[in-house]
């Protein structure tokens, strides 16, 4: 039977690292649906759209030509041919990304094309995990395997630290402290996962390295 599991959590969970390898370890596709809202940002900003425009924003995400590779050992995200895997991991991308995601009618637009994956994986079998913030509860919540990814805020922004600068010194906690925080908290106008959803399991991985953590969810999954 084709599995669907769905995982949620707040920035620096580590949740894009933990639902690939537990894709990996499982045989399944992998949505990372943070990637289609930077997606959708990097290609208002490329097409000079400002992100306070709601309508004319919403219009540009109707017709993203967004593609989405959902293999887990190279996950692909492709908009008009163009590969912006990389583009999408800037911090002028992360500054805006939630101006477009709490646009409510982009959220519905994404959220269609998110549910058309999951539905997608289900029918030819290949099952999938979905990463995000609102997967559990607005996307898939009648996914087979709910979980709530949560760390500490001083683990989840030095992880944030060693990602963006390298190290997780002092002054990298410090500069990568506002933007995660100031995005969570935009982000939680929107949608909560900062607390678990009935029936979603939550795992805490602020003590748990990456092998670690995705044990902990193979083991809900088995459960
Ligand atoms: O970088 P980080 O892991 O914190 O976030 P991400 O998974 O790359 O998601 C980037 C942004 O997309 C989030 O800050 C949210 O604004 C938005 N997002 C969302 O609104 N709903 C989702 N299901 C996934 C992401």
């Amino acid at each position: 039977k084709a599995v669907v599991v769905a995982i949620d959590g707040p920035s620096g969970s580590g949740k894009s690292s933990v639902a690939r390898g537990v894709a990996r370890a499982l045989g399944l596709a992998y949505l990372d649906t943070g990637a289609m809202y930077r997606a959708a940002t990097w290609w208002c900003l490329h097409q000079d759209v400002p992100l306070t425009e709601v309508d004319e924003v919403a219009a540009q995400v109707e017709a993203l030509p967004l593609v989405m590779g959902t293999d887990p050992a190279h996950p692909t995200v492709r908009v008009d041919g163009t590969d912006v895997g990389e583009a999408i991991r800037t911090t002028e991308i992360s500054a805006a990304v939630s101006a477009v995601a709490t646009n409510l009618a982009v959220r519905a637009e994404l959220g269609r094309r998110q549910r058309a994956e999951i539905e997608t994986a289900r029918q030819t079998g290949s099952g999938i995990v979905a990463e995000g913030r609102d997967i559990t509860t607005v996307v898939a919540p009648d996914a087979d395997v709910r979980v709530l990814l949560t760390a500490s805020e001083e683990a989840r922004l030095a992880r944030r630290a060693r990602e963006v600068h390298g190290t997780d010194d002092a002054a990298a906690v410090e500069a990568t402290r506002d933007q995660v925080l100031r995005r969570d908290a935009d982000d939680s106008t929107v949608v909560e996962f900062h607390v678990a959803a009935d029936g979603v399991v939550t795992v805490d991985s602020s003590d748990l390295d990456l092998e670690q953590t995705v044990q902990a969810v193979l083991d809900v999954v088995e459960s």
